[in-house]
């Protein structure tokens, strides 16, 4: 296979807070992805840098008496540190506040400039006086003008209201606590509509985007004219002023993106690499991987970016769901809104690599950390199957090394072998999860193997020694082969596997070639069982740093896109699908018989249906949060009759309640209109 040139990033965290472990399913995502392309061979650079723009951070640096300079690079060492703990390496790590990226920004506004993209308005926004600064929505609150309800947020009312922070009544600083003015200040927009025929046409061909993805920005933005895009703010603002506009800075979204090249620009320079051979060359592939929170820059002004500044195009933007824990968003009062130094304190880095990919999948799904699971599967798949094939067979030969030649084995390794490539291409495709569970069923292959033969008691027999390295060596290659498999999700235990057999694991080809008639190191502890009350330790440490550091940290990430687009905090559009795959699912019209509360689940109700007639489903449904059960007695609810039965821990549930929401409190059942009868189908 010829080599491929292979440009990865990873979204540019930002400085203003610590990683989390919601953080970190992108960066082990992405990580991985990386060591499997350096490991088949390809050229591949890993490119990050810490995020260092925009109000959120000055503001934080203000109120701690310091400068942004200082808060940021504070910030940068904690991620670096946080980010080699989960053995997540990059090639170069930078910061978008640095002279390579002031430079590049200059360059490439130059270019949108020269290709009359940019325009000037003049906009209305609150100003607070005392604190000399245009505040972002987020920070004002007042009463709303519809439903005059006190101390509402800048951008939308509890009422379901939307509105500018300028029409809010007694609109309040909450940075000062003082009345702001409105004062109308000079901002400049890029036309983003000029590059609707070419965004029509990147965003739907060449499979640079999911499918899911294509139809969310077609259903969403290139349906419409795009709207003009707001690239500056007036000073006061931690940023880089743009040059033939004084007093304007570079909206953070503009510098940030493009901190991918300048952090490109350093590893060059570092390096003696051209830049131009990275960012302006064909042959180059580059791979964003970034959140769906996140998609729109990515997948609009970012190709426009770079579009018109005449770079590479994106060739993949790989777009990932979010974590939730025990199906909720990571809650501070919960303890789920874990850091990931307070994880480190607690549990294996290593456990945390091998589970989020044995749930990440190529879609952009969610995805779901339960503790009790985490457990299971490092246990069995990890411990139990993969580390006790060489902790049964490697301390017999230790002395005597592996076998001159290779045994008869029934062709397990033969199999394994071949199983390779279709291991690389879910690999490839970011399909972890196929690819751990392929790689596990090697494992489920080879444990019978050692069973059988026995090694202990082999040992016992002095006339059984060949036999016995026989085995060993058997027992030793298959385990080898697997830990090649898995090497881009777990370095580390390929690092031991290593040390136990001497040979370095560092193509995918090591895989394909038995060790034969080498040394063998003495035994050492590879992996520990999942210390459970290690799990309750971090949860209870993580909620105690929730108490004493207030709601800052996470409200100002949760905050962050209030100033821009609504449409960002859009969950994507699943992939098309046909009426009949609609129809498959049959939705009915029934009533809610009983409901009971589940004393023992924290989230579950348990229901009883009635479809018309004699027809009843028993149904376990988790919006006890949201729900009381004596009064859903007697309403009219819709479900999926035909799904599948689900055993539980309280029984079987034969359905499932349509709802909206993201869970907890947050959950809406949909109602039936006068009329409808139990039994009906909705369609
Ligand atoms: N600074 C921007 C990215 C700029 S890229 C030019 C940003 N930073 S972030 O720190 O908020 O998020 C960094 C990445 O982590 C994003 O891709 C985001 O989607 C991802 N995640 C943050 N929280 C997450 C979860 N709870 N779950 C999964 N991914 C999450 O966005
Ligand atoms: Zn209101």
């Amino acid at each position: 296979m010829p080599h491929r040139q292979i440009l990865v990033t990873a979204a540019l965290p930002y400085a203003n807070g610590p990683i989390h472990i919601g953080h970190l399913v992108e960066y082990i995502q992405t990580d991985i992805w990386v060591r499997f392309q350096k490991l088949r061979g390809h050229r591949c650079v890993f490119i990050c840098a810490d995020d260092t723009h925009g109000t959120a951070i000055m503001i934080r640096a203000r109120q701690e008496g310091r400068s942004e300079e200082e808060l940021i690079a504070e910030t940068q060492i904690a991620h670096e540190r946080d980010f080699a703990s989960f053995a997540i390496e990059f090639d170069n790590y930078g910061s978008t506040n640095s002279p390579e990226n002031e430079k590049l920004c200059g360059e490439i506004w130059q270019s949108i400039r020269a290709a009359e993209l940019v325009k000037e308005k003049d906009i209305e926004q609150l100003f607070d006086v005392q604190e000399g600064t245009f505040l972002a929505d987020r920070f004002v609150r007042g009463t709303c003008p519809k439903c005059k309800r006190p101390d509402q947020p800048g951008d939308n009312c509890e009422c379901g209201q939307t509105y500018a922070p300028a029409e809010l009544i007694d609109p309040v600083s909450t940075l000062s606590g003082t009345t702001p003015e409105l004062r109308a200040a000079k901002h400049l927009f890029i036309e983003l509509e000029q590059l609707h025929g070419f965004l029509d046409e990147w965003t739907q061909t060449d499979d640079h985007l999911q499918p899911e993805v294509v139809n969310y920005l077609k259903g969403h933005f290139l349906c419409d004219e795009l709207r003009d895009w707001d690239i500056s703010r007036p000073a006061p603002y931690f940023g880089f002023e743009i040059s033939d506009s004084p007093g304007n800075y570079w909206y953070v979204w503009f510098d940030a993106p493009i901190g991918y090249m300048a952090s490109t620009q350093q590893w060059c320079d570092k390096h003696g690499k051209s830049f131009n051979d990275w960012w302006r060359n064909d042959s180059t592939e580059i791979h964003h991987f970034i959140g769906k929170d996140i998609t729109y820059f990515h997948t609009l002004f970012w190709p426009g970016m770079l579009k018109s500044a005449g770079f590479n195009l994106p060739t993949k933007v790989h777009i990932h769901g979010f974590l939730t824990v025990d199906a909720e968003k990571m809650s501070k009062s919960k303890g789920t809104f874990i850091k990931a130094e307070t994880y480190l304190k607690h549990l294996n880095p290593t456990y945390l690599r091998y589970y989020y990919a044995s749930k990440l999948g190529a879609r952009l799904d969610d995805l779901d950390l339960n503790f009790e699971e985490f457990a299971a599967k490092i246990d069995s798949d990890l411990v139990g199957k993969v580390v006790n094939l060489a902790s049964r067979s490697a301390k017999f030969v230790a002395d005597t090394g592996l076998s001159a030649e290779y045994p008869d084995d029934g062709g397990l390794f033969e199999q394994g072998a071949k199983a390779g490539e279709e291991v690389a291409a879910a690999y490839e495709q970011c399909d972890y999860n196929r690819a751990m569970r392929l790689i596990v069923e090697l494992a489920d292959r080879a444990n019978p193997y050692v069973e059988n033969a026995q090694p202990w008691n082999l040992r016992k027999d002095p006339e059984k020694s060949q036999e016995l390295q026989d085995v060993c060596t058997v027992a030793l290659n298959l385990f080898r082969q697997i830990i090649v498999y898995l090497s881009p999700v777990l370095p580390r235990l390929a690092k031991q596997t290593t040390e136990l057999l001497g040979k370095p694991i560092e193509s995918w080809d090591e895989s394909q070639m038995p060790l034969v008639g080498t040394p063998v190191a003495k035994f050492k502890r590879m992996l520990d069982r999942v210390n459970t009350k290690s799990i309750q330790a971090m949860i209870e440490e993580s909620k105690d740093e929730a108490a004493a550091d207030g709601p800052s940290v996470a409200d100002e990430a949760a905050a962050k896109y209030n100033d821009d687009d609504e449409a960002l905090k859009a969950e994507p559009l699943a992939e098309q699908c046909t009426i009949d795959d609609f129809i498959k699912a049959d939705l009915r019209v029934a009533r809610v018989l009983t409901a009971e509360d589940v004393p023992e689940a924290r989230k579950l109700l348990k229901l009883t249906l009635g479809l018309g007639g004699d027809e009843r489903r028993t149904v376990f449904a988790g919006i006890k949060a949201a729900y009381k059960p004596e009064d859903l007695i007697g309403r009219l609810v819709v479900c999926c009759a035909n799904l599948a039965p689900r055993k539980m821990k309280f029984g079987t549930s034969e359905g499932m309640i349509l709802a909206s929401g993201p869970g907890g409190e947050d959950v809406f059942m949909l109602r039936v209109d006068e009329g409808g009868v139990p039994g009906q189908r909705v369609h």
